[in-house]
């Protein structure tokens, strides 16, 4: 006769858990990473998160809110309307009132530092995007977990690593900024992190979760070519060739100072679970 709850992990309650901007690539990676609980998964057609949550509002245990301003470029033209989402957004997402994790950026950061970024260094935002997302960490409130992360990637949506991988398949030669050093994290993985930060009941606050090591943009594009056997080269360029809207750090490795911080693989090791997500032909 089969024991029931035998196994801890299958004795414990399924909790209610939302994800906001479930369309997006980490609120996908999220839907996957916590598919044994009842999941309720709201792209922007379910929630607008800039308004109040409809009644009657769910019982949730938790909330997972991904739903943001992305564009970093575009926040310099509309500040308010990145706002609006990454700190109004927010506020609405805490107000549900259950456990809250909200998800922050490197960009909090103006990038002087040459060791790695830890929760308690002090942010100072370079661009209209960062302090948008400043503002909506204290929207957050201080009961949340705010989960500060970096260059994210993974098998869908707008990313450097679906880019660079139809950029590479089109030309022989790319030009990708060399002096912009951070932690791309595959989405998987972060997913795998925040769920341990969330089933271990580490305290609330700031955590830094993003991959091991650290690279440049055009490092990041010359392993990409590597690991997907592209033919194409890299011609490594400055920020100040681009001439993009939105300043950018030039150093954000993020690393965790808090005991019993989840460990996310090394980048690298986030790609191939990347390349492997896409299924490319070889
Ligand atoms: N991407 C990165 O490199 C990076 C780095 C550090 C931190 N982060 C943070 O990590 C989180 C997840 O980022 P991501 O890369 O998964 O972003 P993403 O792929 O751009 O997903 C964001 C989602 O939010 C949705 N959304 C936009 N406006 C909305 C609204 N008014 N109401 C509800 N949903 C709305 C978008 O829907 P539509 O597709 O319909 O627009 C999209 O599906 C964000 O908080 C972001 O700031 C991202």
């Amino acid at each position: 006769m089969e024991h029931e709850h035998a196994d801890p992990l299958r004795a414990r309650r399924r909790r209610r858990v939302l994800i906001t901007g479930a369309g997006g690539q980490l609120g996908r990676a999220l839907q996957d990473a916590f598919a044994g609980d009842d999941v309720v998964a709201l792209s922007r057609a379910g929630w607008d998160v800039t308004q109040p949550l409809a009644d009657p509002r769910p019982e949730l245990d938790l909330v997972l809110h991904t739903a943001a301003w992305t564009d970093v470029d575009g926040a310099e033209a509309d500040p308010q309307g990145a706002a609006a989402l990454n700190v109004g957004g927010t506020a609405n997402a805490a107000s549900l009132g259950a456990p809250l994790v909200a998800f922050s950026t490197d960009y909090v950061f103006d990038g002087r530092k040459r060791e790695p970024y830890v929760e308690s260094d002090g942010p100072s935002p370079l661009s209209a995007y960062g302090r948008t997302k400043l503002h909506g960490e204290a929207a957050a409130g201080s009961d949340a977990w705010v989960v500060r992360t970096s260059g994210l990637f993974g098998p869908s949506g707008h990313n450097f690593a679906r880019t660079m991988l139809r950029l590479g398949a089109e030309n022989d030669e790319v030009a990708v900024v060399d002096d912009q050093r951070g932690c791309p994290t595959y989405v998987g993985h972060l997913a795998a992190a925040v769920r341990e930060l969330v089933d271990e009941d580490l305290p609330r606050g700031i955590w830094h979760l993003a991959a091991g090591g650290d690279c440049t943009w055009a490092d990041f594009a010359e392993a990409i070519f590597e690991d997907a056997d592209l033919d194409c080269r890299v011609r490594r360029i400055t920020t100040d060739g681009l001439a993009r809207p939105a300043p950018r750090p030039r150093y954000s490795v993020l690393r965790s100072e808090k005991p019993g911080a989840p460990a996310l693989p090394h980048w690298r090791e986030g790609l191939r679970a990347c390349l492997e997500a896409l299924d490319l032909p070889r």
